[in-house]
Order: C-alpha cells, then structure tokens, then sequence
C-alpha cells in the first residue's frame, strides 16, 4: 500500500507530528511505502480564483510544489491528514496547498461536483490548546477536523478515522492512551 501523510503543523516536533510519526512507523514496519509532507517546507502561491482550472483541469499559475503533491496524492492509496487548529480551522499554508488543487480533487459539473480522490481511505488527525471536551463543543480541534472533512466529503476520501487531542498546553506529552489511538486507527487503512 502507499501511504501518504499531509502533516500541516510546523512544529516538528509537536504533538501532530508525534502522532503522525507513530502512525509512519506502524505502517513502515507492516512494510508499506509511506511519504511524509510538511506543508510549511512547501513553496506554493496562493490561489487567484480565476476559476480557469475548474474548467480546463489545470492552474494558470507556474508550476511549484501544489502540483508535486496533487501528484502525490493521486498516487497514493490512503493519505492521513493532520493539522493543527489554528482559529478553529486548519493551518493558512495547508488551506494554501488545498485550494490550489481543487481542480485535482474535485471536478465541477452543471449538477454536483465529481469526486476524484473516490475510493482512498483517509484518517484524520487534529490538536489544539483548548481542552477537552470544550475543544469539540466550541469547535476547536474540531472546527479544523470539520474543515477537513469539507475537503475529503467533496474529494470522495472514504474517512475512516478521526483524532482530536485537546489541551496540548496543559498536557504537553502524548499518554500511552493517545499513542494507542494513533496504532488503532491505521490498521483501518490496512
Ligand atoms: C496561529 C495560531 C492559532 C491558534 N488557534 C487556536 C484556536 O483557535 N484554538 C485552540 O484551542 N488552539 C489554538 N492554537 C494552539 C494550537 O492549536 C496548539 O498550539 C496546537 O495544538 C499545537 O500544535 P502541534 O500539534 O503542532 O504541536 C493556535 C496556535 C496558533 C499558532
């Protein structure tokens, strides 16, 4: 299987990157392929809304690394997502990358979008400072997983699994219970 993981937080050594690394290795040592993208080390302009793409499924904009990883995205068989909640949505640079492949993702007709990402499994991960369970009633964490899904419903991503670790100030460690979530989920992408 190939894997690849979105990892839209700069903090590499966070929580979000804790918790996609112990999901890297799980699948690592089950012995599939996977890659992992930082979307702060991305080079990517952000959209002009020409809506040209939604038309001739291609950006009017130089070539950069949106198209590298809309390529990496059709290649891949299951992609896990992890942001940050930044304003109770997901990360600018990751919402940078999603609406420049739009067109890759989705395909737009007279009736309802055409989903292209149709039939690849997807785990979504997110943190935030806000603890639980005031993280998931006030939209926290869960506004950034809400974001996402938008994205995934619209791409045709089967969601198979979904995490939300509040009060990363309070709790600034993963416990083994966190850890365990992470180890659950990716065997539904086996
Ligand atoms: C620009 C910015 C906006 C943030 N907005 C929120 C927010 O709306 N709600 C919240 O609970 N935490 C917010 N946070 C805190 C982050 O969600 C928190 O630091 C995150 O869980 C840690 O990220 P990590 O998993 O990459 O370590 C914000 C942080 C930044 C830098």
């Amino acid at each position: 299987m190939n894997i690849l993981i979105i990892n839209g937080s700069p903090r590499k050594k966070g929580l979000i990157s804790q918790m996609l690394g112990i999901m890297q290795e799980e699948v690592k040592n089950r012995g599939d392929k996977v890659q992992m993208v930082f979307t702060n080390d991305l080079n990517i302009k952000p959209c002009i809304a020409c809506m040209v793409c939604r038309t001739k499924s291609k950006c009017v904009l130089d070539e950069d690394d949106s198209q590298r990883v809309l390529k990496m995205m059709q290649e891949a068989d299951a992609i896990i997502m992890g942001a940050p909640c930044y304003w109770g949505n997901i990360p600018g640079q990751m919402k940078l990358l999603f609406d420049r492949i739009v067109y890759g993702m989705m395909r737009d007709t007279p009736r309802f979008p055409e989903p292209l990402m149709k039939g690849k499994k997807c785990i979504l991960v997110s943190t935030c400072t806000t603890p639980w369970p005031w993280n998931v009633w006030f939209n926290q964490s869960h506004g950034a997983i809400r974001a996402l899904r938008e994205i995934c419903r619209y791409s045709g991503f089967k969601i198979v699994a979904t995490i939300e670790r509040g009060g990363t100030v309070m709790h600034p460690e993963l416990s083994e219970k966190d850890k365990n979530k992470c180890r659950k989920a990716i065997k539904k992408i086996a």
